[in-house]
């Protein structure tokens, strides 16, 4: 078992990150003295494969166990979804010193640790990432929330978890697709941070495709590492640093919600997202187009696309304005200067970004 620590002062956590490890969440819940009642809060899927591990694990550590279950998928990281969940909270007794966990994806971490971060004000809370963009993204850094009918991740709260406790063994059964959107943000990793990662990625990248758990291992903790650092540095995004975590999402976003969350999935659309932000950089005399080629190329590799096919060019500018006037300023990117480092800017023309998505639409 690995250790990486997020430093964030009394919020400091650890993340462990090992393999077959399910079994001993038990005795870890008690060397952190978590309280004896837990809420377990899981989707159908992953309870399925392996709550029956986790709640086993806890109840012979002396645990009281309550499970709360959430059918999997995105439209479930809602609000109603929330109420339901405080209503487990109070049917299982939760008191000031309970703990929620969180077990399953993305989705199951953000609305398990909106409902920590609320109910009585504020419980205990821990991750147990199952997917690979949990692993590498969402269970780090403290972003909780769900969505609205207008909108994703418009309601939420900024609340670490006492640990996280990443199993990569629980990553065989995920289908490529899953697999792929956790593999976007790897590689955008790499281009903020990490020449040399980037390198690795596209040396290991068989490994990685054959879900090798030693090849997933590392990639998981330089992610989480790099993340960690990221978010060390600026946790609640205002310092201007946190955003370049958001290379490759202003236009992902908008090609996601442009297309009505239809055409490409997240990972998807940050794969278009890093490419856009990487012509714009070549265009601006930033990022030099054998990088831009280079990046293409372990996109490609990875099955993620790189040119976007049916959702308008007009729409996808939309949709960018409207992030605009979310936040009353101009349009910022973070652009690459070259493979492991970016930069935040909103220095963009208009023309610019219509240019690279006439011709990232073509
Ligand atoms: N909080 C953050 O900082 C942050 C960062 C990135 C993404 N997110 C959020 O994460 C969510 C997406 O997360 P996701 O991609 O993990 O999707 P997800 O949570 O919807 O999980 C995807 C599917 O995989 C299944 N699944 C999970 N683990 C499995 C396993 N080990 N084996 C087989 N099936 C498994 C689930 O049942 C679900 O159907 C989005 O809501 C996004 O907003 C949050
Ligand atoms: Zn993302």
């Amino acid at each position: 078992m690995e250790t990486i620590k997020v430093n964030l002062g009394q919020r400091s956590y650890p993340v462990y990150i090992g393999q077959d490890f399910l079994a001993r969440v038990g005795k870890v819940a008690t060397d952190f003295h978590l309280g004896k009642k837990i809420l377990l809060v899981s989707d159908d899927q992953v309870d399925e494969l392996y709550g029956g591990k986790v709640r086993a694990s806890l109840q012979e550590a002396g645990f009281c166990v309550s499970l709360a279950k959430v059918p999997p998928g995105e439209i479930h990281k809602s609000l109603s979804q929330t109420i339901k969940l405080y209503e487990s909270c109070v049917e299982s007794k939760l008191d000031r010193d309970s703990t929620i966990i969180g077990l399953g994806g993305g989705v199951i971490g953000d609305l398990a640790g909106f409902v920590a971060s609320t109910y009585l004000r504020g419980v205990d809370f821990v991750l147990l990432p199952t997917t690979l963009l949990a692993q590498v993204d969402s269970s780090v850094g403290g972003k909780v929330g769900v969505d609205l009918p207008q909108g994703k991740n418009l309601v939420g709260s900024f609340y670490q978890p006492r640990f996280v406790y990443a199993d990569l063994t629980v990553l065989k059964t995920l289908s490529w697709q899953q697999v792929k959107e956790g593999l976007a943000e790897v590689v955008k990793y790499g281009m903020i941070k990490d020449a040399e990662f980037f390198g690795w990625v596209e040396k290991n990248l068989e490994r990685i495709k054959a879900l090798d758990l030693e090849a997933i291992d590392f990639a998981v903790r330089r992610s989480v590492e790099i993340k960690a650092k990221v978010v060390e540095a600026d946790e609640r995004e205002l310092k201007g640093k946190r955003q370049i975590l958001n290379f490759g999402h202003t236009i992902g976003h908008a090609v996601e919600a442009s297309s009505g969350y239809r055409s490409y999935t997240h990972g998807e659309a940050v794969a278009l997202g890093m490419i856009g932000a990487a012509r714009i950089a070549e265009r601006m005399g930033y990022f030099p187009s054998p990088m831009v080629e280079r990046l293409k190329g372990l996109l490609e590799a990875i099955g993620l696309p790189t040119c976007i096919e049916g959702v308008d060019e007009e729409k996808i500018r939309g949709a960018l304005q409207l992030d605009k006037k979310v936040r009353k300023d101009r349009l910022h990117f973070v652009l690459p200067r070259k493979i492991g480092e970016v930069f935040l800017t909103a220095e963009v023309s208009p023309d610019l970004i219509k240019k690279t998505l006439q011709d990232l639409t073509k």
